[in-house]
């Protein structure tokens, strides 16, 4: 019997992946004027393409969809032409990148937005959260309910967001339906008490996230959507009653419209993988594609579970801030260099560039 192992080739859609190693989404709050990912970004991803997928920090679909300081967007020419460089520089080492949509909802704060508007949300529930801004870190605004007539922009500013994301070189889109942010609000009844048809029903909570889904698929082709879900993260204060109903329903929607992958962020985001029960082998026995895990994974969890065939990738967030030449060190049973939290979010090189790869560090 062979068994798979992390460190071989893994076809995603029409993609060959070097290993079954992905490098999660991970906000660093370095953008430029414009909300621009700059020439650090490009050297940033491209330190760690020998990731097998590489997926970008969460971007802005729209001004609005903005929540945090600094954060990149992919609305503009700019924008666009900026993380051109940073896919260059990440095919050039041979890897594969996908690009993190994002709008952020009601997690944001008036002075992030245009003209100090309120931030949008399901219903006008304020989430028990902080987001970074101003330099530091605070109290998210009130934010209002969206109209039933603001959808649909709302659907078309995720499907141009894509088609910029292919234009800029990107292999693929990761829909950010995680977390606690738009889309992840709208399916969790403690965010969402609409009494239209995007509240209320499971199905109701799910429409937009399916919508978006599906206008995105229409854009790009099915082969190059994947989403990012956490059914029962608390993340920026969300909640569910039904969370397996829920994700089920949404999974099997999602398995209809063929994407690509799942990413599943099991458990609370960078917290307990236990945080409430759920059986996330459901999520698996009902998408035919690829299943992404995602949370506390480590090199023994990841080896464990991917000979149970509990997922086919598996996605390191933390791990790879400090180590830009993780996937070596996992197969070299290499020591794991630390992070500085000090310069996790915001600043330039230092914290972010300056990780050295473990042949460097020795030398
Ligand atoms: C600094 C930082 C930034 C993050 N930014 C994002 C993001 O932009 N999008 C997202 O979906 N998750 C984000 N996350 C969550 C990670 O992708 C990941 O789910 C989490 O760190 C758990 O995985 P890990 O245990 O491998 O670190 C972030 C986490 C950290 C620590």
């Amino acid at each position: 019997m062979t068994s798979k192992t992390l460190f071989e080739p893994y076809i995603l859609g029409s993609l060959i992946l070097s290993n079954r190693i992905v490098m999660a989404p991970l906000t660093r709050n370095r953008a430029g004027p414009g909300f621009v990912p700059g020439d650090l970004a490009a050297e940033y991803y491209g330190q760690r393409a020998t990731a097998g997928l590489l997926i970008s920090e969460a971007t802005q679909i729209s001004r609005q969809g903005q929540g945090y300081q600094d954060t990149p967007g992919i609305y503009s020419q700019a924008q666009i032409d900026g993380w051109r460089k940073v896919t260059t520089a990440v095919h050039a080492k041979g890897g594969r990148i996908f690009l993190q949509l994002w709008h952020v909802g009601r997690v944001s704060h008036v002075d992030l937005q245009e003209n100090g508007a309120s931030p949008v949300a399901p219903s006008a529930i304020r989430a028990a959260t902080k987001t970074f801004v101003n330099n530091g870190f605070f109290e998210v605004s009130e934010p209002r309910a969206l109209a039933l007539d603001e959808l649909p922009g709302i659907v078309s500013d995720f499907r141009q967001a894509a088609a910029n994301a292919i234009a800029a070189g990107f292999d693929g889109v990761e829909i950010h339906g995680a977390n606690g942010y738009l889309l992840d609000q709208f399916a969790r009844d403690g965010a969402n008490v609409r009494t239209d048809a995007y509240g209320g029903s499971v199905e109701n909570r799910a429409r937009l996230m399916l919508e978006v889904s599906a206008a995105v698929v229409d854009e790009i082709g099915a082969g190059r959507t994947g989403i990012r879900i956490s059914p029962v993260s608390p993340a920026n204060g969300v909640s569910s009653s039904d969370p397996q109903v829920q994700f089920d329903y949404i999974v099997d929607q999602l398995n209809a419209l063929g994407i690509v992958y799942i990413h599943v962020v099991e458990g609370a985001t960078g917290g307990p993988r236990d945080v409430a029960p759920f059986d996330f082998g459901s999520l698996r026995r009902r998408f035919r594609n690829a299943y992404i895990a995602n949370n506390g994974y480590d090199l023994d969890l990841a080896t464990s579970r991917l000979a149970e065939d509990k997922a086919d990738l598996f996605a390191f967030g933390r791990p790879f801030i400090a180590n830009p030449d993780l996937v070596e060190r996992l197969e070299t049973r290499a020591p794991l260099a630390a992070v500085d939290p000090a310069t996790i979010y915001g600043g330039g090189a230092a914290g972010y560039t300056d990780y050295p790869a473990i042949a460097a560090s020795n030398s």
